[in-house]
């Protein structure tokens, strides 16, 4: 097989970059069998694409091979980058990436890592799968890479979980974030589970103790759309399933924005205001909203004072931070106060991944809080998140269930007049809220259905026919005319809200329910 490789490889004058497909065949360069210094780990996995990254101590031409069917029959020349030692203090090694593209949603693929045409790395812990539809599981941790007994017991328990992603909220790499530190308590600590999970981490302020972040910007492949190209790999966005998630960066970006130079709180603002995501999650290293040891530092200030107005505004149900080495979940917040279950954002700090623990204090917004080594696991179902804290030895210092009822913020209608295709007088009523319905879905047929996802809408007592659903908006379908006052309810699985209207007597724009 191989020597058929390096046959069409020398008729075809190799170096085939990014070809995928059946006729995908692995580059050959020469007969050197690679060190692999950093195990292979996914990076930015989407519904349709993804990243790998490894390194090895020899240079080459390395390749990914991939398939959902284990025949291995597409594949992409990986980018190669050279770290010498006077950038890293370590021995040269050599960073191969690659770029996955056209990948099937919710789908598992398996892979193999080739270099100079033979395969150095397989397994059936090479694989990935893409996010998809419905309700999945994630993991967070933080406060992690300080090599301690403690980190090793959290890195074995996470072992034991299938989560479709993990969050890292900070501080990887103890004590100054090198490169030598992340390769050792990071990569070395996690790497059969980086291999198959793709992890979203965030930077701590000890990740910023080597050149402004600089280790942990080459080696973490993260989403930039819409980031200012100064900012690229400190903050970003991404979707997985119904859920928006933001990680931000509460050390040199935030810092900028105090100083009037930075952008990040600008485009979080755009960032939240874009999605129809119903979850909407962010996470930074960090807490606005917590006890113990670093409650004072400067960077939870800040947070306090230009990141949690934005959470308010646009309705971010979880936040999820470190710092403090510990747990804690906060009451439900709004404006730097308690308020009710479900009408706030709940603050989760998980600084439990295996640095030295801290203490809490009393706090009259502290929910609960325990001094433990943890980590968590989030499983969303459409409308509900459940988030454990789970120790080391696998039992919960508890379990917390969210399910935000709906709310309308506007009301809009439009009509549309008789025609040949809709012979009577039509309109739309388009309800703008959040938490309106767990996913988006269209029905652009001439009956669609009065009920989606569990979501429900009535005027004055009649069901809406529904043609379009999703976090934050409501399209739903008028038939004949009417005018005077209405009341619009909206109802999902987790509650109902409602709003009196008018309609008034113009032609244009007035509809009710026949
Ligand atoms: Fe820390």
């Amino acid at each position: 097989m191989l020597q058929d490789r390096r046959d069409f490889l020398r008729s075809a004058g190799a170096g085939a970059l990014g070809v995928a497909g059946s006729l995908w065949r692995s580059p050959f360069a020469a007969a050197q069998i690679p060190t692999v210094v950093r195990s292979p780990y996914i990076q930015n996995l989407s519904r349709t694409a993804g990243t790998v990254l490894w390194t090895t101590r020899e240079g080459g031409v390395a390749a990914l091979e991939y398939s959902t069917d284990r025949s291995f029959s597409s594949g992409v020349t990986a980018r190669t980058r050279e770290f010498l030692p006077a950038e890293t203090g370590m021995a040269t090694y050599y960073q191969q990436e690659v770029r996955l593209n056209d990948l099937l949603p919710g789908t598992q693929y398996y892979y193999r890592v080739v270099h100079n045409g033979k395969t150095v790395l397989a397994g059936d812990d090479l694989s990935w799968r893409t996010a998809g539809s419905g309700p999945f599981t994630f993991l967070v941790f933080g406060d992690s890479g300080q090599a301690t007994p403690a980190q090793l017991r959290v890195a074995t328990a996470m072992l034991l979980e299938k989560p479709d992603l993990v969050l890292h909220t900070g501080d990887i790499a103890y004590a100054s974030g090198t490169f030598e530190e992340f390769q050792r308590v990071f990569f070395n600590y996690y790497k059969e589970m980086l291999s198959r999970v793709p992890i979203f981490p965030c930077p701590g302020n000890h990740d910023y103790a080597t050149r402004s972040c600089g280790p942990y910007l080459t080696m973490y492949s993260l989403p930039f759309a819409d980031v200012p190209p100064p900012d690229f790999g400190r903050y970003y966005s991404f979707d997985w399933g119904n859920v928006h998630f933001v990680s931000l960066d509460s050390n040199k970006p935030l810092a900028d924005v105090d100083r009037g130079t930075g952008k990040m709180v600008e485009w979080l603002e755009t960032d939240l205001a874009n999605t129809r995501k119903f979850w909407k999650v962010v996470y930074f290293q960090h807490p606005p909203y917590s006890t113990g040891p670093n409650e004072n530092t400067p960077e939870s200030a800040l947070a306090r004072r230009y990141i949690t107005p934005v959470l308010d505004r646009y309705g971010v149900q979880v936040v999820f931070s470190g710092d403090e080495h510990n747990y804690q979940r906060t009451l439900p917040v709004f404006g730097g106060a308690a308020v009710a279950a479900d009408a706030g954002t709940v603050y989760v700090t998980t600084g439990g991944g295996g640095a030295d623990l801290y203490n809490t204090n009393p706090n009259p917004l502290a929910a609960m809080s325990e001094s433990a080594h943890h980590y968590m696991r989030v499983t969303v179902q459409g409308t509900k998140l459940t988030a454990r804290a789970i120790r080391p030895d696998g039992s919960e210092i508890e379990a917390v269930t969210l399910a935000p009822p709906p709310v309308i913020s506007d009301l809009r209608v439009a009509s549309a007049a008789p025609s040949s295709t809709t012979p009577v007088h039509r309109g739309t009523l388009t309800i703008l809220g959040r938490q309106l319905s767990a996913y988006e879905v269209t029905d652009s047929s001439y009956f669609p259905p009065n009920e989606v996802n569990g979501t429900v809408v009535h005027l004055d007592g009649r069901r809406l026919p529904l043609m379009y659903v999703s976090g934050d908006t409501i399209v739903a379908l008028l038939r004949a005319t009417g005018r005077g006052q209405a009341t619009v309810r909206v109802t999902t699985p987790n509650g109902w809200t409602e709003t009196t209207t008018y309609f008034s007597s113009s032609p244009a724009a007035s509809f009710a329910v026949r």
